[in-house]
């Protein structure tokens, strides 16, 4: 079963910037825990990062065509700042009918009050808060359960 970790824009800046919200891991660093994590539970993971909006709308809609034809489990998604400000990502999300686990490595929730609004959340299928990088494994581990529910 494969996942789709996209990544907005930012992200890519990861190890350098605002380390003391973000920490020093890398996005390759990033993108290297989230192909282990899925490889540790029988998954694949693809990743990719855009600082485009459009971009990742054309990402989702790839996603919902890949799950439809059960070819994809779901979609992990840290989409930055477009996060706050996105009624497209929301409509993608919705339209395209595919699992998305929306992440963020910092307490969104503990910053700023421009932060403490998601469009994302209320269309996502679950939601990864404040554990730094570690997020994303969990946030593959929460999108396999749903994908392969167990006893
Ligand atoms: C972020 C939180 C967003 O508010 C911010 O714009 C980011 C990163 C996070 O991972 O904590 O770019 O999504």
């Amino acid at each position: 079963m494969k996942i789709l970790v996209l990544n907005g824009p930012n992200l890519n800046l990861l190890g350098t910037r605002e380390p003391a919200v973000y920490g020093a891991a890398t996005l390759a660093d990033v993108e290297r825990l989230c192909q282990e994590a899925a490889q540790q539970r029988g998954a694949e993971a693809e990743c990719r990062q855009s600082n485009h909006e459009g971009v990742l709308v054309d990402w989702i809609h790839e996603a919902g065509v890949a799950h439809r034809e059960g070819r994809l489990a779901g979609v992990v998604f840290n989409a930055g700042a477009y996060t706050h400000t996105s009624i497209a990502l929301h409509d993608a999300i919705k339209g395209a009918g595919v699992p998305v686990i929306e992440v963020h490595i910092s307490n969104v929730h503990a910053r700023e009050a421009f932060r403490h609004h998601s469009w994302l959340s209320a269309v996502a299928a679950g939601i990864v808060v404040g554990f730094g990088i570690d997020g994303y494994a969990l946030a593959i581990e929460g999108l396999l359960r749903k994908a392969r529910p167990g006893p």
